[in-house]
């Protein structure tokens, strides 16, 4: 069975044309104009429609224990949501715990998205301890396992976070695999500090999680990195860069001839630190971390999209009920809660409000409404920058990213006169509300591919659970 996608403008991160797209089998067979029909063809009419290569999204968290609760999403809902909004491909930080063993660790992220998954996706490996065992384990999983990325935190000491020797070793393993190291910068210790200080003073509500985590604490992060980075002469890419100063530290290091990749996330350009603020403990669905900041770090991050200093855009899709998860935080004895939703009678704080925010399902739209139809960026950087930048940096390219002869048949009709309104009560999503509720959006995936499959038909979901495959990757060098 082949599909025959006619009349649309064809839109890749290099070039833009009116024309056909022929799949066959899974994988794109032709591209072009005036594509003859084959007999066993389903012909589908994009007249005045965009066709995109899938996004990529790479940065979700899909099964995260943290802080004393899961996300919410499986792989069922994640995944249908990732379709809904255009995304073919999830990269899912794979994120042990520092007492797990890596190996258990990735064939456990890998069980949950098995069978199940109805997108194509990957894993970033999270290196969360280094001791003698682990650089075996590594090369294992990179061998055996198909992994050619790892994540590591500067953050969240105690948890996922790792030490500087680790940090050290880690890099040094990856530059010997040709692995690309991503990477959480943000200073743990002055992070904690800062925590206690602020918590002490009574100052406990969601608006505090951002003085509690500044934009120097990130910058810190991202120079602290470079450094360890400039030393190894590992790859790194640094994940949910928020704001002007870390930017600044990585620009500087790329000047050195370190070789670093720049991920910003779709709440740092949608949203600004006024949210976190909102009264009632509204401000709570807006926490994560590194924190939203001021709009003008949005601005900024906006125009490094444009001038390609920032290379993609994920969503760190980690998603918590408001109720009760976001209220294990309630600084409010009588509200705050603890996982099961079971009262504590005790003032909860920031520190202890589940950090993430859920938007794997409307980064693409958000990324079109407010990027290109603002015009802070052209189309085919939005490409760029939802897609093919991640295909490139993460090993599937051109399998993955593009629209060419021999790439997978992942597809995105796009309907760009559509408009609607982002909501909770409609989205995909397992969580209980929405960061953007009630927002205006301008176009909509009319209708997503995988391989060939039609997953999406009409902004309504036709897809199967299971249909997505584990996408095996190599490392640069070997
Ligand atoms: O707040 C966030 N970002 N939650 C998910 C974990 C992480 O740091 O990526
Ligand atoms: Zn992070
Ligand atoms: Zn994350």
């Amino acid at each position: 069975m082949s599909l025959l996608i006619q009349n649309g403008e064809i839109v890749t991160a290099d070039a833009r044309f009116q024309g056909d797209v022929l799949c066959r089998d899974g994988v794109i067979v032709a591209v072009g104009p005036g594509l003859e029909i084959p007999a066993d063809a389903e012909v589908i009419d994009a007249t005045g429609k965009y066709v995109f290569p899938g996004f990529i999204d790479p940065h979700v968290h899909i099964y995260l224990p943290f802080m004393g609760t899961f996300s919410k999403d499986d792989y069922v809902t994640g995944s249908k949501a990732a379709l809904m909004g255009g995304t073919t491909t999830l990269i899912e930080m794979c994120c042990p715990s520092r007492a797990d063993d890596p190996l258990e660790a990735i064939k456990l992220w890998k069980s949950k998205a098995a069978g199940i998954s109805s997108c194509d996706y990957t894993f970033h490996m999270g290196v969360t301890r280094f001791d003698e065992g682990t650089a075996d384990a590594l090369r294992t999983i990179v061998d055996d396992e198909g992994i050619s990325s790892f994540k590591v935190f500067l953050a969240y000491k105690g948890a996922f976070g790792i030490e500087d020797t680790e940090l050290y070793q880690t890099l040094s393993l990856a530059k010997e695999l040709g692995v690309v190291v991503t990477a959480h910068c943000e200073n743990a210790d002055l992070v904690s500090e800062t925590q206690k200080k602020l918590v002490a003073e009574g100052r406990t509500g969601p608006e505090w999680h951002e003085p509690s985590r500044p934009i120097s604490v990130e910058a810190e992060g991202c120079h602290h990195l470079m450094t360890f980075a400039e030393m190894t002469g590992a790859e790194v890419y640094v994940v949910h860069t928020s704001c002007i100063p870390a930017v600044e530290a990585i620009v500087e290091a790329r000047k050195r001839g370190v070789k670093v990749s720049i991920e910003t996330v779709a709440p740092y350009l949608t949203l600004d630190s006024t949210y976190a603020e909102l009264p009632d403990f509204e401000g709570a669905k807006y926490v994560m971390s590194p924190p939203i900041r001021a709009k003008e770090h949005g601005d900024f991050l906006w125009k490094c999209l444009a001038d390609g200093t920032v290379d993609t855009v994920g969503t760190d899709h980690a998603p918590f009920d408001f109720s009760p998860q976001k209220h294990m935080g309630h600084p409010d004895p009588e509200k705050c809660v603890d996982a099961n939703g079971q009262p504590t009678g005790k003032p909860g704080n920031f520190t202890l409000i589940p950090n993430g925010i859920p938007s794997v399902e409307e980064r693409v739209k958000l990324l079109y409404t407010e990027g290109v139809c603002t015009g802070r960026i052209d189309l085919q950087t939005f490409v760029r920058c939802a897609s093919t930048r991640a295909a490139k940096i993460f090993g599937l390219y051109p399998r993955k990213g593009t629209i060419a002869a021999g790439s997978d048949g992942d597809l995105v009709i796009w309907d760009p006169e559509w408009k609607g309104k982002i909501s909770a009560a409609t989205h995909s999503m397992a969580t209980d509300y929405s960061a953007f509720e009630g927002r205006e959006v301008i176009g909509r995936a009319e209708m997503v591919t995988v391989r060939g499959k039609i997953m999406v038909r009409d902004g309504a979901w036709c897809g199967e659970n299971g249909w997505g495959q584990f996408l095996a990757r190599k490392p640069r060098i070997s």
